[in-house]
């Protein structure tokens, strides 16, 4: 099965190649040395790294963190923005797509 995280931004695709759980989305775009909005270097007190997963790929990864609930307000979450640094892959072998708020 192909392992793959695809960021959109500005209707560009860029795709990490790969798939770990083990891993936060945040360092998945980091790997392609992909900006997606970090300031804090991932320690969930910028609220900046924003993605937005559809409901199909909200399913597979894990629920939104305390942190995230604290930063994101509760119809940003409703429409599946995640803090790339909170957000996990639920298995090692995806295909997510994540669009860069
Ligand atoms: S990188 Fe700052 S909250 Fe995620």
């Amino acid at each position: 099965m192909e392992m793959s995280v695809k960021f959109i931004k500005n209707k560009q695709v860029y795709d990490s190649g790969l798939c770990m759980r083990g891993l936060n989305l945040l360092g998945h775009a980091q790997m392609i040395e992909l900006e997606i909005g970090s300031r804090c270097g991932g320690h969930g007190k910028c609220g900046a790294d924003r993605v937005i997963l559809d409901p199909a790929n909200q399913a597979r990864v894990n629920l939104p963190t305390a942190i995230e609930l604290h930063q994101l307000t509760a119809p940003e979450i409703e429409r599946g923005m995640r803090l790339g640094c909170q957000c996990f892959p639920n298995a090692d072998e995806l295909d997510l797509e994540v669009i860069i708020a």
